[in-house]
């Protein structure tokens, strides 16, 4: 079967593309290391919906991951005709206090295993009708991020590599977007450490809201949903990097 897969869809945004693709008429596969989760996410779909939702355990930080699931998708004779490259996570602190291994995990899973699924998928996906790749990267992309380094520098990467690709993959028939959201409701703030940040307390986007505009602008090269997020990252671009690098430091002192 064609099928769309969703890294991290076991909650926040991952689980909102989950939804809304679902509701667009999709088949599915969805990876997380919570699988319980996601097969009740599959149950509700396939139940909604006339479409199978596969569920597939995977820790994205383990080197061998994103091998292991191209060739779980391979033998259950699944072709991907679109791919969401969501699981991501942050740590708030200081570079040096901060534990070097989740440090190198992060960059494992938002940037390693992104590079990784998308070389392993794009022979297929070219061969898809109207496929496309969607990588969440970040407003953190457009600037440094002083208590958020490592986070900031994936993020940067995320758009940097896809917008590359957009270019690259233009002619062969699958778009590539990179999805730039700000502070949005999920566990996301919990998990980097952040629910008491200027950022999370001026507050967030729904993720239903920022994947409905993730997915009707799933062929422009960079989409940053919400005008205020937008703003931000018009007026950075104005701004010397010392000013964008010194506010990034106090939004999540
Ligand atoms: N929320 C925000 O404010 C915000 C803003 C900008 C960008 N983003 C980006 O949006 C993406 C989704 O984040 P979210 O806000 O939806 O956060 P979330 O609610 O914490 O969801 C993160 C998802 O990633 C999965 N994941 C985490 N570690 C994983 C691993 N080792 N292997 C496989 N899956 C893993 C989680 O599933 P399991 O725990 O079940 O593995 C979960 O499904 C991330 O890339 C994040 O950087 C978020």
């Amino acid at each position: 079967m064609d099928a769309i897969l969703i890294t991290g869809a076991s909650a926040g945004i991952g689980e909102a593309f989950a939804r809304q693709l679902a509701a667009e008429g999709h088949n599915l596969v969805l990876a997380a290391r919570r699988v319980e989760r996601l097969r009740e996410l599959a149950e509700t779909l396939e139940a909604s919906f006339r479409i199978q939702v596969v569920s597939l355990r995977c820790d994205l930080t383990e080197e061998k991951a994103a091998a292991t699931l191209a060739a779980e998708l391979d033998q259950q004779g699944i072709r991907v005709s679109g791919l969401i490259n969501n699981a991501g996570f942050g740590d708030r602190g200081r570079f040096q206090d901060l534990s070097l291994e989740r440090q190198l995990n992060m960059i494992q899973l938002n940037v390693t295993a992104l590079v990784d699924l998308t070389w392993r998928l794009v022979p297929q996906l070219t061969r898809a009708r109207r496929a496309f790749i969607i990588n969440v990267a970040s407003t953190a992309a457009f600037q440094a991020g002083p208590n958020m380094a490592i986070y900031y520098a994936t993020k940067a990467f995320v758009l940097s590599f896809s917008e590359a690709l957009h270019e690259e993959l233009r002619g062969q028939g699958v778009s590539v977007s990179a999805l730039c959201p700000g502070a949005t409701a999920s566990e996301f703030a919990r998990e980097a450490n952040m629910t008491d940040t200027l950022l999370f307390k001026a507050g967030t986007m729904d993720a239903a809201t920022v994947v409905r505009k993730a997915l009707a602008g799933r062929h422009r090269a960079i989409v940053i949903p919400g005008f205020r997020n937008a703003l931000m990252v018009w007026l950075g671009k104005l701004s010397p990097r010392l000013v964008t690098r010194r506010i990034a430091a106090r939004l999540q002192a």
